[in-house]
């Protein structure tokens, strides 16, 4: 597998490198053979979740730790405080390396804790979870959520590498695991045909046994972002098109527990692809194609909540801009478009 276009690099025969905005590395590839070409040296601190220390402590066992607890209960200014403090008194300083070690609620805390502590020390992170690795350590965003609201604070900063190693979702649970192909199919339908194709041949199975597969599935989607993302770093433009079904799914995860991230995405999905063929924007073929694979990917699409509930949170939501939304259609399997509609006319397409 080769790929020349600039600004990727082939690190190995099966090792991947994309830079963003020339300030960040994202390898795609093992930890263990990456981590001390990409450490700077300098002190280093750890921080990371309870599970991920049980797994993967060997890894990084020679430098100081500071551990977080698990899920979004964790991704707080609570947390970010005791983190701070804990910095404190560890002596952590300007000249002080963070390396964030877990899933995405981890790399979020730590990418916003060293963007703010002494006002920035620089960071890096080893992605863990599939989502993590697709979404949520790639391009700059971190932040924790403030009274129920997610990522209300935060800051765009881009991490000075991103460690995405296919060989440590061997750990995940499934259900972690199908949580990040929601993002994956995500990005196949936003700019990634050639990927969709791919899932499309691969079950989730297969492709959970084949850390070879997986590499490629999840620098493709990684390629998806970061491609978006050099061209759009805060989110004025193109960028939006990566919130692609998360409208909805913001609005499924505020009103039930019953999903997490990646099954909301999935619902999201499915809803805004129904919306878009009866618009006249997505064929019936292709909608069919779409919710096709998240159904045999393992995802319920059914709301878990009634429509007008979901259409009631979306108009809490931070990304409504007074009454105007910034809504994400699929066009084609492999392309989308975003159209600023009134809420009305959005919550319209749904009843
Ligand atoms: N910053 C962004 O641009 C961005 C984008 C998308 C999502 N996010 C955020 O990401 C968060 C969700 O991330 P997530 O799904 O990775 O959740 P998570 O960090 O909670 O990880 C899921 C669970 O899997 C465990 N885990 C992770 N890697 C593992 C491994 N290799 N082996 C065993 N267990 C492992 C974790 O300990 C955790 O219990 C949300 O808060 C969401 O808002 C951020």
């Amino acid at each position: 597998m080769r790929y020349f276009c600039s600004p990727i690099q082939l690190v190995t025969n099966m090792d991947y490198s994309i830079e963003i905005k020339g300030r960040s590395e994202v390898v795609v590839g093992s930890a263990g053979d990456h981590l001390p070409r990409l450490l700077p040296d300098k002190r280093v601190v750890v921080v990371s979740d309870t599970n991920i220390d049980r797994h993967y402590h060997s890894l990084v066992n020679r430098y100081d730790h500071v551990l977080i607890g698990l899920g979004e209960a964790s991704k707080t200014l609570v947390t970010a405080d005791a983190i701070y403090k804990k910095f404190i008194s560890m002596g952590v300083d300007r000249s002080t390396f963070v390396l964030a070690i877990g899933g995405g609620i981890v790399t979020d805390v730590a990418g916003f804790v060293a963007s703010t502590y002494m006002r920035g020390l620089e960071f890096g992170f080893i992605s863990t979870s599939l989502l993590g690795q697709v979404d949520a350590s790639v391009g700059g965003k971190n932040g924790v959520n403030v009274d129920g609201y997610k990522n209300m604070v935060g800051t765009f900063t881009q991490p000075r590498f991103v460690i995405c190693d296919a060989g440590m979702l061997r750990t995940l649970p499934e259900r972690e695991l199908r949580t990040g192909m929601a993002e994956i199919i995500k990005a196949g339908i936003i700019a990634d045909g050639e990927l969709f194709s791919i899932l499309e041949r691969t079950p989730l199975a297969e492709l959970a046994k084949n850390p070879e597969m997986l590499g490629e599935v999840v620098y493709r989607a990684v390629k998806v972002k970061a491609d978006i993302v050099e061209r759009d770093e805060r989110e004025t433009g193109d960028r939006r098109k990566l919130n692609l079904g998360h409208t909805l799914a913001h609005a499924i995860e505020k009103s039930s527990s019953k999903m997490n991230h990646g099954e909301a995405v999935a619902v999201g999905l499915a809803l805004i692809s129904e919306a878009a063929m009866h618009r006249g924007i997505l064929s019936a073929a292709d909608r069919e194609r779409i919710c096709g694979l998240l159904r045999r990917t393992g995802f319920d699409l059914t709301p878990p909540v009634a429509m007008r509930v979901l259409l009631k949170a979306v108009a809490k939501d931070k990304k409504s801009e007074g009454d105007m939304l910034h809504v994400v259609f699929p066009e084609a399997v492999g392309s989308c478009r975003v159209e600023r509609m009134p809420l009305d006319e959005f919550s319209a397409m749904f009843v």
